[in-house]
């Protein structure tokens, strides 16, 4: 049964944070869909004493004297630490207090989760806030607010988003902002929610602004979960993760920096090892630490918020992560690319969001280039074109700045006077600390670019429109102790039927 938690197994990671032991990392939801959503906490390990009986030598001949001395040896015992699993009870209910619960359970947390526990209430309310906790023999964890999904008719919605969250580079000020907000349905994050280097790998100012654990670059098993560990005793990450389901899509920061094939730019086989084994190690740790129902190596997934929108993530590492032999060239590879085809064209949503870590559209001149690429960009165009959905809009991060931009079809058939020739808009959203360089040279079709603050975006989706907000600070005050105050930096309304972007001066 239950032994004592104690503090030895622990130190694989970090004692500082908001929550108390046992659940030091506090609580985290995610991925929910109209009826159920991903409730996550991690329970410091269990040890106990663990009594062996240890049997006398088998007796050469049979005699009484013999069987008596045997059966007094046997009783000698040995006492000795063993990690045993510990049972962990959750609750969810409509109020704080709990005095009604709409759901509970029991689940192990084991040392082969890393001591994490993932579970998964069903036959909840559609679009509903409910309360959620983890009780141990040991203590009770903080109490979790989340969300399920809207169903049928939906007259609005509320997203925020983030993406690269460096922890080196500065305290997660946007992530705190974040969570104090009272009006949000879910925290879209778009990649580069760990970061794999060692302390100033970057060999940057910002690098050792907070020192990492481990301090080196996380390259096994453990050290992807005491990355991971580290985040989540960030009281800001850990306060958003509490009030709010996130939805989490990797980029390459979470495994190293720009996968290509068969390897990464920072990754040398030499004296890091197998590529594909790191690879390995980092899904696991991610599968465990984040609340996502992301269990293996497929992490592209569509989420349903009613009528209102469809939010389809993207993989953009996939090839290079996963590769198989007929991905070709595709940009996706070839399972990703024909289930975006056939989740695109089978949207029935006003809104069409799709959240890519990589950028989207054409930025520059010339509108042939982006991240995608003008062949990988068309064809999800026109899989989106065959839909019943006419709205279509990108969320990207990875590129540490806002930008708003039109998304321009055919080239040379754009106009940024009227937006005309758009096929629709892309938001990127900014980073939570890691640093960007506003578009020196954008295309007419780019409507905002800033690389100078750090933050994140806000959605509003209705039936009539989608009003896209950000919000952020001046980079120098993301290394401040406290926390700056934010401002309104942009705003685009984009009226649905009509995909292209216009200023808003007002806020939503
Ligand atoms: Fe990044």
């Amino acid at each position: 049964m239950v032994g004592l938690a104690g503090p030895a197994l622990a130190a694989c990671a970090p004692s500082t944070g908001s929550s108390p032991a046992p659940f030091r990392y506090g609580v985290a939801s995610g991925d929910p869909d109209s009826q159920s959503v991903v409730l996550w906490t991690r329970h410091d390990p269990g040890i106990a004493f663990v009594t062996t009986s240890r049997a006398a030598p088998a007796p050469a001949r049979k005699s009484k004297a013999r069987s008596k001395s045997r059966a007094k040896n046997s009783t000698n015992v040995t006492r000795s630490l063993a990690t045993v699993a510990v049972p962990v009870r959750w609750e969810i209910s409509q109020d704080e207090s709990f005095s009604n619960l709409v759901g509970s359970g029991e689940v192990q947390a084991l040392p082969e989760r890393d001591w994490t526990v993932k579970v998964i209430p069903t036959g909840l309310a559609a679009g509903t806030t409910y309360y959620y906790r983890f009780i141990s023999a040991q203590g009770t964890s903080v109490v979790g607010r989340t969300k399920t999904a809207p169903t049928g008719p939906t007259s609005a919605l509320k997203l925020g988003f983030v993406a690269c969250s460096n922890f080196g580079w500065g305290a997660f000020h946007a992530y705190r902002h974040l969570a104090n907000r009272t009006d949000l349905d879910a925290v879209v994050h778009l990649g580069d929610y760990i970061y794999e280097h060692a302390s100033a790998g970057f060999g940057d100012t910002y690098g050792t602004h907070r020192a990492l654990d481990p301090l080196g670059e996380i390259l096994s098993l453990g050290d992807y979960r005491r990355r991971y560990a580290l985040y989540r005793t960030d009281p800001d990450l850990s306060e958003l993760h509490r009030l709010h389901p996130m939805i989490c899509i990797w980029d390459d920061h979470e495994f190293a920096n720009d996968p290509k094939a068969g390897g990464a730019q920072n990754h040398t086989p030499a004296t890091e090892g197998d590529w594909f084994q790191r690879v390995g190690f980092a899904t696991q740790a991610h599968a465990e630490w984040m609340p996502t129902r992301v269990e293996g190596d497929v992490a592209y997934r569509s989420l349903q918020f009613g009528s209102l929108a469809t939010l389809v993530l993207v993989d953009r590492q996939r090839r290079y992560l996963f590769p198989q032999p007929d991905d070709g060239d595709l940009y996706l590879g070839r399972a990703q690319a024909e289930w975006l085809d056939a989740t695109l064209s089978a949207a029935e949503s006003t809104w069409v969001i799709l959240g890519s870590p990589s950028n989207f559209g054409p930025n520059v001149a010339g509108q042939t280039g982006g991240g995608w690429g003008l062949r990988d960009r068309t064809r999800a165009i026109n899989a989106f074109r065959a839909s019943r959905s006419g709205n279509l809009v990108v969320a990207v991060g990875d590129i540490h700045k806002f930008r708003a931009m039109d998304i321009p079809f055919v080239p040379g058939q754009y106009d940024p006077a009227t937006g005309a020739g758009s096929a629709g808009v892309e938001f990127a959203v900014g980073s939570v600390t890691s640093p960007g360089a506003t578009d020196p040279n954008p295309g007419t079709q780019v409507k905002y670019s800033n690389g100078s603050s750090r933050g994140y975006t806000l959605m509003t989706f209705t039936g009539g429109s989608v009003d896209t907000e950000f919000f952020g600070f001046d980079d120098a005050l993301k290394t401040s102790s406290q926390l700056p105050a934010e401002s309104r930096l942009a705003g685009f309304r984009v009226a649905a039927g009509t995909p292209h972007l216009v200023p808003m001066s007002n806020p939503t």
